[in-house]
């Protein structure tokens, strides 16, 4: 019997970071062009070749859709050359497609990669999130507390006032009575448009950018994304899945989804070790996006590896 090749995370990890380059330069020109799905399609192509060219046997777990819905990089497909590790990919190829389209900030090419078996098979539905930074203690903030209770803890848990706390939230017509609630703590909110991966993404770094707290719906697979990347920076997440119709239930089922009600902790979404990249298309206050001047481009990369918990920013300069 042979034993299977390791996953060798640290060699991988540049490889990772060359897909979400690619995925940024291929996007980056239809920045501000109003087309979303040109530019989605610019970055899954120049993604799944990039993949492709890894020595792993890589399945995608979180992809562009359901196979009949996405030709590429659709959940099940396998990637890379065959040769190497067998492992689980998450990805996103273009994390905020309106951000890009509309040219607003915190556009990113998102992967994460895990031994095979180690990442929840999210079906696309919304979930319920809910994130904090590092260093407070398990159950600080809970899915089952209002949103103005998990104001109120988080700011006794931190040791200042509900009104020093931010939060960031999805600007969307569902969490209006979310926002009433937080905001009548005195609590400040930080609503974007679009884009929760980096949403949850900024709780990991509050004094680099103010944010404390993440909290609201937003895709699931997204929701497993932003676990990998709090596996590597640090700080928790919470997840529920959110179903409107038996459709959607039945997507579950079909990902393997036995109990629908279930809350997902970080480590229940990421259960061993994984990598993640992210590089960015528009300017955030996480990474930079892509600069072109005349001849070449630059992207700006951040590669994280949850083994060592090394977070790496990345500058690459290439002719094109
Ligand atoms: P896309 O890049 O696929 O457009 O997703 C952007 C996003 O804002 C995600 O970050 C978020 O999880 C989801 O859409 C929220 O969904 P909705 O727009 O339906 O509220």
């Amino acid at each position: 019997m042979t034993t299977p090749p390791e996953f060798h995370d640290r060699l991988l990890s540049l490889g990772l970071a060359r897909v979400t380059e690619a995925a940024a330069i291929a996007s980056a020109r239809l920045v501000g062009r109003g087309d979303e799905k040109a530019a989605d399609q610019a970055a899954v192509d120049a993604m799944r070749n990039q993949l492709n060219m890894l020595d792993i046997r890589g399945v995608v777990v979180i992809g562009e859709g359901e196979r009949d819905e996405a030709p590429m990089l659709f959940i099940g497909e396998e990637v890379g050359s065959g040769e190497g590790p067998e492992v689980d990919i998450a990805l996103d190829p273009l994390e905020g497609t309106t951000l890009t389209a509309k040219d607003f900030p915190n556009a990113l090419t998102v992967i994460a990669m895990a031994p095979r078996g180690t990442m929840l098979h999210a079906p696309d539905v919304y979930m319920d999130k809910l994130a904090i930074g590092p260093g407070y203690a398990p159950g600080t903030v809970t899915l089952e507390m209002s949103p103005g209770e998990r104001v109120r803890a988080l700011a006794e848990a931190k040791g200042c006032y509900p009104e020093d706390i931010t939060v960031c939230v999805l600007e969307r017509p569902r969490h209006e009575s979310m926002i009433a609630d937080i905001r009548a703590t005195g609590a400040a909110i930080r609503l974007i448009m679009d884009g929760d991966v980096a949403g949850v993404m900024h709780c990991a770094e509050p004094q680099v950018t103010g944010i404390d707290m993440y909290m609201g719906s937003g895709g699931a697979p997204e929701g497993v994304l932003a676990a990998a990347a709090l596996k590597c920076m640090g700080g928790q997440i919470s997840g529920r899945l959110l179903f409107r119709n038996d459709a959607e239930r039945g997507r579950a089922e079909r990902a393997g989804i036995t109990d629908p009600d279930r809350v997902y902790s970080r480590d229940d979404m990421i259960t061993g070790d994984v990598i993640f990249a992210a590089t960015g298309v528009t300017d955030g206050s996480i990474v930079r996006g892509l600069r072109a001047e005349p001849g070449w481009v630059t992207t700006d990369t951040l590669l994280m590896r949850s083994k060592t918990g090394s977070v790496r920013r990345m500058s690459y300069r290439t002719p094109v």
